[in-house]
């Protein structure tokens, strides 16, 4: 996840720039830059590596400005370089971002057949450009909104024009932007820790929201311009990196951090100039003729969902155990296969005994894992690592959706080295793996319908969640989601196993949550869906558009975003995390830490 930082100063903003981009270190990059107006025209200093470098150029050439921006950029499109450190510069327009622009490549076209010229290989400069050329047709304000206008993807951005001495715009979709109020100058960062130093009073910018700053104010119109107010709260600075921002509960936001967790995990995986996918550190994915996912409850989950891809993308047989039984089983292990832990912790003790043992057995190790220092971590082959950040909640969603994120990809990743998918097929794949963000944060748009079922689910004594193929495991999920944090009893199903024998559990009052965008295999689903109509269970259906063509007369229906059925498991996922997550709140539970429940289970 990139940084942000803007600073609107009474004094010189050199120092601080970089003060706040040190804070912002733990969130993984590999280039850092400052820009500053300097007499009516914009500086930048950049620098690939650490802040160190950029703190070398610096002392041969200070940037003597009271109004800058700043970035720590983790590469996605083009490699770490000082071209492609942030911030970005056309014309008028300097700028830093974070996140991915999806049309970035169509959008370079047309500027270029309007006769812009590029230097860098990222997406950014795309917005450079196409700011800079709206600016010269309209007002600041006006020239962002017709900018954001133009994108697709999830971003966060921060912008300097030149002309515009005492400005600093920004711009949140996706990815978290929050506005700092000072004593006479004015922050924005891309979470409460970059401008921690500087202020405790922030205010958080809502999905889509932009905002332009000055000494004493900010502007923040929302995505259809319209000005609006956002609540300006005091915030403890040391406690920034795990604050709870303009959420109620650490699992909220958690949910919400999803499309940049995902982002920053596929950026390990994906170069998205080239499309292709690697496995991280150099493994030979077509060395393996069999892979070995071992993990525990939410993980083991997100194994299961991979267990489809490996398979039907790689031709590559995977099988999926959870590790207290994987570790005392015995199992039959052929030589030539990936062992693969999943763990957020990396530390959760079944797994990585259960890793240990592959390990005894000469096989070759990975482990997906989000705390990159963790034993798991140190102790396999290979990290194949997660970046959703701290994950506080203890009900595990952006971990989830981060580890799917980087199993997708090494399925493709796999197919690819095995020869099962040419080089556009990759590519295919790739660009969809690079929409997953976007449409998380479509998806997480559902809050307030999926709020509105809760009073309801709330009294139900048992609940039922169906799911086929790769959105099976994702009804497992959902129902651990809703038990661990609610409380109320529940169980996934795969559809078609409901006649044969949970079915005679479906009655008036007991709710059955059905996961089914439209897919092949929808249709099959929909006579599941009247099987339990016929015995009068409510349905909850979560569908898409098209689906929702086909949904039962007496369901309630929640549509979420249209994407290629290869992306459902992935984007899916945070409407039945806000479902727990609504019924919890509802019963007045204790959503972050539920009764009996560790964060890390370091205990058999
Ligand atoms: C449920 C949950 C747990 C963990 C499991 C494994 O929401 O979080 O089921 O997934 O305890 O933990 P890790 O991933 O740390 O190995």
């Amino acid at each position: 996840m990139c940084g942000i930082i803007g600073i609107v100063g009474e004094s010189p903003v050199q120092d601080r720039l970089i003060e706040s981009l040190k804070r912002l270190e733990y969130r993984g990059y590999d280039s850092a830059g400052i820009a500053g107006c300097v007499d009516g025209q914009v500086e930048r200093r950049r620098a690939k590596g650490k802040i160190r470098a950029l703190e070398e150029v610096l002392a041969s050439e200070p940037l003597n400005a009271k109004v800058g921006i700043g970035h720590t950029r983790w590469a996605t499109h083009g490699a770490p370089s000082e071209t492609n450190a942030h911030p970005h510069k056309a014309g008028r327009v300097t700028l830093v971002h974070n996140g991915i622009i999806e049309n970035y490549a169509e959008l370079r076209d047309s500027l270029t057949r309007r006769g812009r010229t590029f230097e860098s290989e990222t997406d950014t400069e795309v917005i450079a450009h196409l700011l800079d050329c709206e600016l010269e047709k309209k007002p600041p304000i006006e020239a962002m909104k017709a900018t954001l206008d133009q994108l697709t993807g999830a971003y966060a951005i921060g912008v300097l024009i030149e002309g515009e001495d005492a400005l600093v715009m920004g711009a949140r979709r996706g990815s978290p932007l929050v506005v700092g109020y000072g004593d006479g100058e004015m922050f924005i960062g891309s979470d409460a820790l970059a401008v921690g130093p500087f202020t405790n009073r922030i205010a958080y910018l809502d999905e889509g929201d932009f905002v332009a700053i000055d000494h004493k104010t900010a502007r923040i119109f929302d995505e259809t311009g319209q000005p609006v107010q956002r609540p300006v709260r005091t915030v403890a600075a040391s406690a920034a990196l795990v604050e709870k921002g303009n959420y109620r509960h650490f699992m909220e936001k958690e949910i919400h951090d999803q499309p940049d967790a995902c982002q920053h995990t596929l950026s390990a995986y994906i170069d998205p100039t080239t499309g292709k996918v690697q496995a991280p550190g150099g493994v030979d994915l077509a060395a393996f003729d069999r892979i070995q996912i071992v993990a525990c409850g939410t993980a083991s989950y997100a194994g299961s969902i991979a267990r489809y891809l490996f398979e039907r993308l790689a031709g590559l047989p995977c099988d999926v155990e959870v590790a207290s039984e994987f570790r005392y089983r015995q199992p039959a292990v052929s030589p030539k296969t990936l062992a693969i832990a999943v763990s957020q912790s990396g530390e959760t003790a079944d797994t990585l005994a259960a890793l240990r043992w592959c390990k005894q057995q000469g096989l070759t190790t990975a482990a997906v894992v989000n705390v990159h220092e963790s034993t798991m971590a140190r102790e396999a082959d290979v990290l194949f690592p997660t970046h959703a950040g701290p994950e506080i909640g203890v009900a595990s969603t952006k971990a989830f959706t981060s580890q799917v994120a980087a199993l997708m990809a090494l399925a493709v990743a796999a197919a690819a080295a095995r020869g099962r998918i040419d080089a556009m097929e990759e590519k295919r794949l790739s660009k969809l793996l690079l929409e997953a963000p976007r449409l998380l944060a479509d998806a997480a748009q559902l809050e307030d319908e999926i709020r509105a079922l809760a009073p309801e689910l709330a009294k139900a004594r048992d609940v039922l969640y169906l799911g086929r193929g790769a959105l099976f495991p994702l009804a497992l999920e959902g129902a651990l989601k809703l038990k661990e944090i609610s409380y109320i009893h529940a169980e996934g199903y795969a559809a078609g196993e409901l006649k044969h024998g949970p079915i005679a559990l479906i009655d008036e009052a007991t709710p059955v949550i059905v996961i089914a965008p439209s897919d092949p295999l929808f249709e099959k689903t929909v006579s599941n869906m009247s099987e339990v109509a016929a015995r009068g269970g409510p349905i909850i259906l979560i569908t898409d558009t098209e689906g929702a063509k086909n949904a039962p007369a007496n369901a309630r229906v929640i549509v979420g975003p249209t994407c290629d059925p290869f992306l459902h498991p992935l984007v899916y996922a945070p409407p039945i995390q806000l479902l727990a997550y609504y019924v919890a709140v509802q019963k007045g539970a204790d959503v972050d830490q539920p009764r009996n429940l560790a964060k890390s289970v370091t205990v058999e």
